[in-house]
């Protein structure tokens, strides 16, 4: 039973579209503005204060916004055609741009984009309340 659980945890870990996405995130400096709470990134540069974003809020993205899952259809077709589009700046968002255009090669721009997306899909199937089981503690010796 304990083993079965186990396993499913790691396998999500090492899912590729991860890992390599998450690479190409980090090595296009979007954690110095982003958050993806969920897979732990980020965090540490906005506790150390060591933070290049300028004051800029930038939404965590753990899970997209509705605004890309469901884009207007004179901007993108599908929220793949909207990050692309969104992220290399050539549609603007209630008037503003991205911050920055991303520069890497095409491929890592795809990775980075499935990367995003398949995020998001499972921090909607992480929200759905199960597991989180208090801990049955056998020292109680508190008090
Ligand atoms: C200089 C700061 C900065 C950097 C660096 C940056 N972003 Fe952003 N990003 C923002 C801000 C601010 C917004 C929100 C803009 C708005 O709502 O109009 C945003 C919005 C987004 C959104 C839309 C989120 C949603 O759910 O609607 C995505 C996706 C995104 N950024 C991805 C990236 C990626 C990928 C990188 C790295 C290539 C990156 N960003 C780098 C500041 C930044």
């Amino acid at each position: 039973m304990y083993a079965v659980i186990f396993v499913y945890a790691e396998k999500k870990e090492s899912d590729p579209i991860i890992t390599h996405g998450k690479e190409v995130f980090m090595k296009n400096n979007c954690q110095k503005c982003h958050t993806i709470l969920n897979l732990q990134i980020g965090k540490d540069n906005k506790e150390s204060g060591e933070d290049d974003s300028k004051g800029i809020k930038a939404p965590d993205l753990s899970k997209l916004s509705a605004k890309v899952l469901s884009p207007d259809p004179k901007d993108a077709k599908d929220p793949r055609e909207y990050l692309r589009k969104y992220l290399k700046k050539e549609i603007k968002r209630e008037g503003k741009k991205h911050k920055i255009r991303f520069k890497g090669a095409d491929k890592e721009f795809t990775e980075l984009i499935d990367f995003l997306l398949l995020n998001t899909q499972r921090s909607d199937a992480q929200s759905t309340p199960q597991g989180e089981k208090k801990q049955n503690d056998t020292t109680k010796d508190t008090q």
